[in-house]
């Protein structure tokens, strides 16, 4: 990113994510919604029987963390320690400092939330959070992540496909782009105040056809949890083939435009950020080569991949018409 200070990845040991039990997950986000306090806790096997006969059986069926992981979206790549990706974070209305990201978020409010889709459209609407949840079955997939700044990660996100969104919405003939825009908070986003010259809110876009692809998501979740507020709570974006400043977080608007929309980075430095911003490893950044990323998993230095590993399901939409 232009003003991004590029720092040495965090050298964490080298080992997968042992993934949660279940249970322990469930009563996780049971306590978050005050259906575990210190004089109920239920154990493991009674939970699923009382959860079928009290307040919390919805609020469990919709949550993040009972998703199932869907295997034709998730290659069996090593996943990159929940503790790295929870918190090397790039989110510019907290910091510029990836390890501070999550140290600020404290007063971030993302309850209650809504987002609005609407413009080109037969039917805009206003979705609650809960509401949202609601769009399609929930899923996790385990996606690469490939940063501009040439690190990259293996992520278990849960979320549903964007194009059940836009068609809830039921676009019109002349919507060709999506544009989406994060909250902006400044009382409670103090990167907001710091880079006082940045044309905020955040913003983003995606040719209609890209938001249309299978696997351009909206994610909830992560590690079968609800999206920590560093990685974009309550709701997010995650286009896997693109750069991931594309994969812009907690959104409140979605909104069907006919134009190209504009976008925070490429306003402050179109060179650098291109709209498109496919990973693309023979075309280098100005500023340095993205032919190969760090894995922060390892920490080693990686081949990157044609589309970030993507180039099978989305090439096509890059074909010369
Ligand atoms: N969205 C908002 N609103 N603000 C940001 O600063 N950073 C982007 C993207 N989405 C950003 C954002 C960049 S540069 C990256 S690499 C990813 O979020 C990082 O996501 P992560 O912190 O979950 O890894």
């Amino acid at each position: 990113m232009a003003y991004i200070s590029i720092r040495p990845p965090w050298m964490l040991p080298d080992h997968a994510v042992t993934p949660e039990h279940i249970h322990r997950r469930r009563r996780e986000f049971l306590r978050q919604l005050g259906f575990l306090g210190s004089g109920l806790a239920l154990a493991p096997a009674t939970l699923a029987q009382a959860t079928n006969r009290n307040a919390a059986t919805n609020a469990l069926a919709a949550s993040p963390q009972a998703a199932p992981r869907n295997p034709a979206f998730s290659p069996k790549l090593p996943l990159t320690p929940e503790r790295i990706v929870t918190n090397y974070n790039n989110y510019y209305e907290f910091s510029t400092q990836k390890d501070r990201v999550a140290q600020l978020v404290g007063r971030f409010r993302t309850n209650p939330w809504s987002v609005w889709i609407g413009g080109l459209c037969a039917k805009p609407m206003t979705l609650s959070f809960d509401d949202l949840l609601q769009v399609a079955p929930l899923e996790e997939r385990v996606y690469r992540f490939r940063c501009v700044e040439a690190w990259s990660m293996v992520v278990p996100w849960t979320g549903f496909p964007l194009s059940k969104l836009l068609a809830k919405v039921e676009p019109t003939a002349d919507a060709h782009y999506v544009k989406f825009t994060t909250v902006l908070r400044p009382d409670e986003m103090p990167g907001v105040q710091r880079l006082s010259d940045y044309p905020w809110p955040y913003t983003e876009g995606l040719r209609m056809d890209e938001a249309m692809h299978p696997l351009a998501i909206i994610a909830t979740g992560l590690f079968g949890k609800p999206m920590p507020k560093q990685n974009g709570g309550p709701v997010r974006l995650v286009v896997p083939w693109k750069y991931g400043y594309k994969s812009i977080k907690s959104i409140v608007k979605i909104e069907l435009v006919r134009d190209q929309p504009e976008t925070l980075w490429n306003t402050l430095a179109p060179s650098e950020y291109p709209f498109e911003s496919n990973v693309e490893p023979n075309v280098p950044h100005p500023r340095w080569s993205q032919a190969t990323e760090r894995d922060l998993a390892t920490g080693n230095r990686i081949p990157t991949l044609p589309y970030n590993g993507y180039a099978d399901q989305v090439a096509s939409l890059y074909a010369p018409k």
